[in-house]
């Protein structure tokens, strides 16, 4: 593996392509709004672009339920616009990710429809298909995910089917090797194209324990997010087998030139298990680290998950990811800073100065916080099942704040989105663009930074002892970065150097002689 590579090196930015940028005024984000916004973020200075699910679905899961996994949605627009998409984004030095769902299929799609038509289809065995018990209840005691029993009766071959997320959602038989085979030809297929990797969907679970055995039930020690099923997914998900399947992706993914990137969505709570999805360097090139995004906005319990991160991951063998928001877990601007841009302002200073790879979300570059819907406003599923205690991940997915006009500069005067807008006037890049005290203006100095110093790129990580409340790092033999992560100032012994960057921006160039003071919710970055 490369120092260099330009996937640890750079940043990347999510993008959600409904919610970006509507270019033909049905509501809807393309990929020719895409396309638009390539000169705002070639500006901002990211590398990489994940985009979530592009490929025809029915949306009964946002793309996620995939029923072509060659195509593009209609909706977001055609081949040729995706093709014009890389090469564009290309030219400006920016690699262009799609989300690959492995794990499952909408039951629109064409396997699956002759599978349940016919018991001797070659299809039949893409999918998991059980007997009932004696007593004709599900073949064993797994959950969904998104609630209820994870099995499915199809009366007419008197089998289960199972599906881990909704029942439109059909997990695949990765036992099978013709469905292995195919789905190389998917990876190939769009890696000939010109994409420089892909995001993989719950990449740790697409394996299933062979026997199919009953899932544990939960304990108190573990995370309350699996324990809300009442159930480990102990045999449904991180099976053993499953590190075959992604290093057969990895093998082909380097088989490329360049070598193509696979980021996993290991969506695991234990970092050691996190970790393994590295494997000897042979697996995934980068994992999401879901520890950090779920760890509460405190010194110290962030850095203790970095240490443990830093210690799994040692710079020569793997390279962690840092992310605040996605399209599932909310935007951190609320769920880290309750909308103070303060906090969000050191939260960027942090995730743009760690040892890995960040990924922004689409409206993280202007602190754009989660948008409060009505019961009648949700369209995910998850949202609309379990509105009472979750409101689920819509709030997260509404369209980009480019401006404060009507139509928030992300699709036309008086067309409705198909998300409701939040407040676009309070936030958005057009008034954020050339104000230098701006949210965007330090993301983007930020950004600038990582380019110019090394350190901050592949400098190693080091915990340098502070005060409650406070975090300070070194990264690389020359740069030290000082986060104030409370509601008190706080100072710094024993820092010598030149304030390069700091989220009071009429700071940088300050000299830091010995102590360095930092205000209530404030990051400094010194050149020593
Ligand atoms: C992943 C996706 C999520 C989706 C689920 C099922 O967790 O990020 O949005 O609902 O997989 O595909
Ligand atoms: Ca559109």
């Amino acid at each position: 593996m490369s120092d260099a590579a330009w996937w640890r090196e750079g940043v990347f930015y999510q993008i959600y392509p409904r919610s970006f940028r509507d270019s033909n005024g049905d509501g809807v984000g393309d990929l020719r709004g895409i396309i638009e916004k390539l000169d705002h973020l070639e500006w901002l200075g990211i590398d990489g672009i994940w985009l979530n699910p592009t490929m025809p679905s029915p949306n009964a899961d946002w793309g996620y339920d995939v029923s072509d996994y060659k195509g593009v949605h209609p909706e977001l627009g055609t081949i040729v616009d995706l093709d014009e998409l890389i090469a564009r984004a290309k030219e400006r030095g920016i690699g262009i990710l799609l989300d690959f769902v492995p794990n499952h299929t909408s039951t629109e799609h064409m396997w699956f429809k002759d599978a349940v038509k016919e018991r001797h289809s070659r299809y039949r065995d893409y999918y998991v298909w059980a007997d009932p018990t004696a007593g004709g209840s599900p073949p064993n005691n797994w959950l969904s995910v998104f609630g209820g029993d994870a099995w499915e009766f199809d009366e007419a071959s008197g089998q289960y089917y199972l599906h881990n997320f909704l029942d439109t959602q059909a997990d695949l038989n990765w036992w099978n090797d013709s469905l292995r085979d195919e789905m190389d030809d998917v990876l190939r297929f769009w890696f000939e194209r010109g994409v420089a990797g892909f995001r993989v969907d719950v990449a740790h679970a697409v394996v299933k324990d062979r026997g199919l055995r009953d899932n544990l039930p939960a304990t108190e020690e573990d995370d309350p997010r699996t324990q809300q099923l009442g159930q480990q997914h102990t045999y449904s998900m991180d099976q053993p087998e499953v590190h075959d399947v992604i290093k057969r992706w990895r093998a082909l993914a380097d088989s490329f030139e360049p070598p193509r990137v696979l980021v996993g969505e290991t969506f695991l709570l234990d970092l050691h298990k996190m970790a393994k999805y590295y494997g000897t360097g042979d697996e995934l090139n980068l994992a999401f680290n879901f520890p950090f995004v779920f760890a509460p906005f405190e010194a110290e319990a962030l850095r203790e998950v970095v240490e443990l991160t830093e210690e799994l991951l040692p710079p020569d063998l793997a390279w962690p990811v840092w992310a605040g928001s996605n399209h599932d877990v909310l935007r951190f601007p609320s769920r880290w800073c309750d909308g103070n841009p303060a906090r969000t302002r050191v939260a960027l200073m942090m995730l743009l100065t760690m040892r890995g790879t960040p990924f922004l979300y689409y409206g993280d570059e202007i602190g754009m916080p989660n948008t409060e819907l009505t019961h009648e406003q949700l369209l995910d599923p998850v949202g609309k099942r379990f509105w009472t205690d979750d409101k689920g991940r819509d709030p997260c997915r509404t369209p980009m704040h480019w401006s404060a006009d009507p139509g928030a500069g992300f699709t036309e005067e008086g067309v409705e989105p198909w998300l409701a807008f939040g407040d676009h006037g309070a936030c958005n890049v057009g008034d954020q663009r050339d104000d230098p005290g701006s949210v965007l203006s330090l993301a983007r100095a930020l950004i600038g930074l990582r380019k110019e110093r090394a350190d901050l790129r592949r400098g190693a990580y080091a915990t340098i002892a502070s005060p409650d409340g406070t975090w300070v790092y070194s990264r690389g033999p020359s740069t030290i970065v000082a986060l104030n992560l409370s509601d008190n100032e706080a100072v710094i012994d024993e820092i010598e150097g030149t304030l390069v960057a700091s989220t009071h921006p009429e700071r940088a160039g300050e000299p830091a002689g010995g102590a360095l003071r930092l205000e209530r919710w404030s990051g400094a970055i010194v050149s020593v």
